[in-house]
């Protein structure tokens, strides 16, 4: 099967050019001007954008968690994706305390396996860290592909593990060549302020807002970046959010040490005001929670400034039905967000269209970083002779509201609902297979493959 894409704007991390690509099987196989090939398919992308296929690596498919699961799986949550213009996903294994990292894989082995549209890889979320799991980590890392580990320092008794787990994870992880990730936020003082919103009878969602305020978020990114440094391992925070956290990492800055630093779209694009409508506000409920416009500005020059890498979604969604599980009590709102779908058009949207960042900065951090950072990079994350042939074409001008009724994701609200978006996603062509025609789906459930990552020492 070939394919021949003639006359696009072609886009990477680096170069912007009207030409043509020719991809054979999975791969990219030659790009040009004026290429003359036979191909079995043509595709004209004049006056279309066409760049690498969106990596988000932080979705939680199909992820046990507060009581409930996430209602999107591997088969609607990578398809979704797609439809977008993301066509590879990084999904969180979650261990269960008391149980070893071997058995979590093999449950979400079960989970992926033949149901993914898109190419999937995993990150390892450590929840429980002692001798017994700490012999797990070199398999991972050399036999499974599985290089990241995450950790959590809030959500106490369930997934949060403590400073010196940590401290021993990051040196483990680093022995391998892995990477530590972090959800980096003050648990206790977290657990606190939420313990003193309900004895006060303050139940509503805005009070999830008010118990995860900056400083929380802020102290434990200075707290995860100095075990980083004094252990050395390669380290990531997840979706950041705000300006005292980015400080933290600045601050890190001088003493040359490299934090790499990803948001989410949500935290660009939508501010805390929405946690005043009363118990609508639990559509947004997450953590950490949406914040200030001031913070808004801080993660866009950020972005510019190189500082933050990665836009993602934290795609980790609930029916509303599942959100009212938290209807009297503000803290048993399943935390999370439907976001997998609309990422890439979103940014797009409000980054490049609005002359926020520019094209090039759009593919970085849409797709070629987190290429780069979970080492996939040039197989994935770019437009590049011997690459995944992973190609979006883009209409730059066309124009559509984000609707509940129209999105593919398994939910039943947007949080973007009757946004307005400029640039759409028309075709996407998947390890060389056109997999989305006009909002038509053209590949079979069960093509997406487990991308396995090398260990960053061999990189
Ligand atoms: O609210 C969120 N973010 N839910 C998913 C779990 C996590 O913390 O990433
Ligand atoms: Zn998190
Ligand atoms: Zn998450």
């Amino acid at each position: 099967m070939s394919i021949l894409i003639k006359n696009g704007r072609i886009l990477t991390a680096t170069d912007d050019f009207i030409g043509d690509i020719l991809i054979e099987g999975e791969k990219v196989t030659r790009i040009g001007q004026n290429l003359r090939a036979k191909a079995d398919e043509k595709i004209d992308a004049s006056g279309m954008l066409v760049f690498p296929g969106g990596i988000d690596p932080h979705v939680h498919l199909d992820m046990p968690f507060m009581g409930t699961s996430s209602s999107d799986d591997y088969s609607t949550g990578t398809l979704s994706a797609m439809h977008g213009g993301t066509t590879m996903v990084i999904d969180f294994i979650l261990q269960t305390q008391g149980k070893s990292l071997g058995d979590a894989l093999k449950t979400w082995k079960k989970k992926s396996s033949r149901k993914a549209f898109g190419d999937y890889s995993y990150h390892m979320a450590v929840t429980d860290f002692n001798e017994k799991t700490k012999k797990e980590i070199a398999g991972l890392i050399k036999k499974e592909g599985i290089t990241s580990f995450k950790t959590f320092m809030a959500y106490k008794g369930a997934l949060m593990i403590d400073d010196g787990q940590m401290v021993d994870l990051m040196q483990e992880v680093k022995r391998h060549g892995g990477m530590v990730t972090v959800h980096a936020t003050n648990g206790d003082m977290i657990d606190k302020l939420i313990a003193k919103h309900k004895s006060e009878g303050k139940l509503s969602p805005l009070y999830h807002y008010l118990s995860q305020p900056e400083v929380t978020e802020a102290e434990a990114s200075a707290r995860f970046a100095d075990m980083a440094h004094y252990t050395g391992v390669k380290s990531y925070i997840v979706h950041m959010t705000c300006e005292g956290a980015l400080n933290a990492i600045r601050e890190a800055t001088k003493r040359n040490q490299k934090v790499h630093v990803e948001t989410c779209i949500q935290y660009l694009t939508l501010d805390a005001s929405l946690y005043e409508k009363d118990f609508e506000g639990a559509k947004w409920v997450m953590s950490p929670p949406l914040r200030e416009p001031k913070d808004q500005a801080t993660l866009w020059a950020g972005i510019n400034q190189g500082l933050v890498q990665v836009v993602a979604t934290d795609h980790c969604p609930f029916m509303w039905e599942q959100k009212l599980m938290g209807e009297k009590d503000f803290s048993k709102i399943p935390n999370g967000h439907p976001a997998i779908e609309h990422r890439v058009e979103l940014l797009f949207s409000e980054g490049v269209a609005k002359g926020k960042i520019s094209h090039n900065k759009f593919v970085e951090v849409s797709s070629t970083n987190a290429a780069k950072i979970f080492g996939m990079f040039p197989q994935k994350g770019t437009i590049a002779l011997g690459s995944d042939a992973d190609i979006i074409i883009f209409d730059p001008n066309e124009k559509h509201t984000i609707s509940a009724k129209t999105h593919h994701m398994n939910v039943d609200y947007s949080a973007y609902e009757g946004w307005e978006v400029t640039g759409k996603t028309k075709k996407v062509i998947m390890r060389g297979k056109l997999a989305i025609d006009d909002g038509k789906v053209k590949i079979r459930k069960g093509y997406g493959k487990q991308v396995k990552r090398k260990p960053f020492s061999k990189i």
